[in-house]
């Protein structure tokens, strides 16, 4: 018995075995879940997933191509689900992109209004456009979830344009709890800490941020994606069935600490 055993949903951001959506992914199946992926197009991304998906058991995976900043890669994704599956009970948003150039230390005030733009649009707005395609669908209720950081409250050296997303990403995560909770659609958004993925590495000055947390955290340490998964699972399953438009640090306690 598993908590979230006979829900399905969507997952989109595993990029390999590091990513936070494939540890996400990990607790899910756990719990019981059948999950749904895309990958980023092109055959070698299509690869990648394909073979960080079979790591989990999952041989023959629901896999579709699909670029987020693309109404109609999206629109292809949400109706290809709904002829297949009919009906879903959650989605996760794990993704994020910013044009590195802008991600090193002291030069956020560089940023290019392209740059803020598709920043934006990859790592925020796709959360509105992903949710209003994924409500007709979750037509006995659905919970989503997405990726969010400290960054976006405070500023964190290098994380530059990616913690005004996360700013955006988390205040959408409330405009859409507050608009789909009549649905019993829930949407909330994890703030983890550093996890070493792809994107992170990404971050200038992201190892400082791996040290500075293990030391002032609470906890003392950095955190793991096993942590973050499991607590997805927890906000996509009937447990949570009372928690909406939320930011649920999964950081080892490093928000609450000022000094
Ligand atoms: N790793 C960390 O330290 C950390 C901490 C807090 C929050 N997060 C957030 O977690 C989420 C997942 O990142 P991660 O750290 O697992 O890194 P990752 O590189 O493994 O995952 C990022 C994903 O975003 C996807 N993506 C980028 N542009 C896309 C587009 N246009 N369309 C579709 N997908 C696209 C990539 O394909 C990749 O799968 C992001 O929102 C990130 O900001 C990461």
């Amino acid at each position: 018995m598993g908590i979230m055993d006979g829900k399905k949903g969507i997952v989109f951001g595993i990029a390999n075995e590091r990513s936070y959506a494939w540890y996400i992914t990990q607790s899910l199946i756990q719990q019981g879940a059948e999950c749904a992926y895309t990958h980023l197009p092109g055959a070698k991304m299509e690869r990648r997933v394909r073979n960080a998906v079979k790591e989990l058991g999952n041989e023959d995976p629901w896999l579709m191509s699909c670029d987020a900043s693309s109404d109609e890669d999206l629109d292809a994704v949400f109706t290809k689900l709904g002829e297949d599956w009919g009906k879903i009970d959650f989605v996760v948003h794990s993704i994020a992109f910013a044009d590195r150039q802008f991600l090193e230390i002291g030069n956020f005030h560089t940023t290019t209004r392209e740059a803020w733009t598709q920043a934006l649009d990859i790592s925020a707005y796709t959360l509105i456009a992903m949710s209003q395609r994924a409500a007709p669908l979750m037509t006995d209720g659905g919970s989503i979830i997405s990726m969010s950081y400290y960054g976006g409250e405070k500023v964190i050296p290098g994380y530059n344009i990616m913690g005004i997303a996360k700013s955006a990403l988390e205040h959408t995560t409330r405009y859409l709890a507050a608009e789909l909770g009549e649905k019993n659609i829930r949407v909330n958004s994890i703030s983890g800490g550093p996890l070493r993925t792809l994107a992170a590495m990404a971050v200038g000055g992201i190892s400082e941020m791996f040290d500075h947390q293990a030391n002032k955290a609470p906890l003392k340490r950095n955190i793991t994606g096993e942590e973050v998964g499991n607590t997805a699972a927890f906000l996509l399953s009937d447990l949570s069935s009372g928690v909406t438009g939320e930011i649920v640090y999964v950081d080892a306690g490093f928000n609450i600490v000022g000094l």
